[in-house]
């Protein structure tokens, strides 16, 4: 009898554990609820009842209750004790209009499109396939260019990360040699707006598909940049703006598989100034069983691009095979590195 009860007791720790983590689905399914119904930007001034927030976000009552209910067990708004929701650290990153905002982020990932793909994982696992492309019969770009109200989210997800990460690699990279910055497929420009406004006398050049660029205007005006940088729309495939002499590449090369990944850095290898200087900002893979977010960025990777997180080894070979050198890989306070690279 004694001996079960020490073994039940061992396993109440894994087994609680794996519970959670199976149903860590829940608590993140609830917060795209909240995201998508904007509750943090609702209860940015004063705290509110589930009725008022029902009535503000046409939704249900009772069932909003329970939803905030649930948030306010992991953190995310607190009860007032007087039936009212306030904001609470981690509801703020939800907030539409707070810098790094996590808002669009978690529209995107949990969502129509990633969250789905993810459901497909399986897929992917059996025949290497890309789920994202077997749910939705077209790749995940061709998805956004066909469907604006989700690219526009993209986009703002990517700018929120962007500005998540952005001081980080400002500390950890010295962009000061730099006269010419081209940004290839850099969104709607928050890494280059924050480059050069670091750097008053740099110019910059935003390359993306036409659809990201048209949405880009606004964002370099409002940081103050829109003279200081062109902005250019093509297909990194075909070709890129020519001359500059540093090219900056964020959380793009994860996106493709090392065949394509050859031919993007190939064709930047050919447009690049003699000295230029290559930087893929990106997580890299570190070795053995720790945490790591890149593990798991994998694993979206796969399911939505066919692209992956690679390992440094991985990174200084794909770089070879395009006739690049790797000469360092700078870690930042942030999940992502500096990849430096220049012609071998
Ligand atoms: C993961 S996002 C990264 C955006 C930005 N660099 C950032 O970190 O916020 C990938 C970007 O690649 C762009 N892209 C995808 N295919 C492209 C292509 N064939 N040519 C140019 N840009 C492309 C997308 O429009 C998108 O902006």
């Amino acid at each position: 009898m004694e001996s079960q009860v020490v073994k039940s007791e061992q396993a109440a720790g894994p087994t609680m554990v794996m519970l959670q983590m199976i149903v860590n689905f829940w608590v993140s399914r609830t917060i795209y609820v909240a995201a998508k119904l904007g509750l943090a930007d609702l209860v940015k001034n004063e705290a509110k009842t589930a009725d008022e927030l029902a009535q503000l976000t046409n939704t249900h009552a009772p069932s909003l209750y329970r939803v905030l209910r649930a948030l306010a067990s992991v953190g995310v708004f607190v009860d007032d004790g007087r039936g009212r929701f306030a904001q609470t650290p981690l509801s703020e990153t939800l907030r539409s209009d707070t810098p790094g905002s996590l808002r669009a982020m978690a529209m995107v990932e949990l969502g129509q499109e990633h969250f789905p793909a993810w459901g497909n994982l399986m897929h992917s696992v059996k025949t290497g396939e890309i789920a994202f492309d077997n749910l939705f019969k077209q790749n995940v770009w061709e998805y956004y260019a066909q469907n604006p109200e989700d690219a526009s989210n993209f986009n703002e997800a990517m700018k929120g990360l962007t500005e998540m990460v952005n001081v980080s690699v400002l500390w950890a990279y010295d962009f000061s040699g730099v006269n010419k910055l081209v940004d290839v497929a850099g969104g709607t420009g928050g890494l280059i707006s924050a480059v050069l406004n670091a750097h008053p006398r740099m110019r910059g050049v935003l390359f993306d598909l036409p659809h990201v660029i048209a949405e880009a205007g606004p964002s370099l005006e409002a940081a103050g940049v829109r003279d200081r940088c062109e902005t250019a729309t093509g297909d990194f495939f075909e070709s890129l703006p020519e001359g500059g002499d540093a090219y900056v590449m964020k959380w793009i090369i994860h996106d493709w598989n090392d065949e394509r990944s050859t031919a993007i850095l190939k064709n930047i290898r050919r447009v690049m100034n003699e000295n230029g200087k290559l930087l893929l900002i990106e997580t890299v893979v570190p070795e053995g069983n720790g945490p790591d977010l890149s593990k798991f960025l994998d694993l979206n990777m796969m399911v939505m691009t066919g692209g992956c997180e690679r390992t440094e080894a991985e990174f200084s070979s794909l770089l070879a095979a395009a006739g690049f050198k790797l000469t360092r890989v700078i870690r930042t306070a942030s999940p992502v590195c500096v990849i430096e690279a220049v012609r071998s």
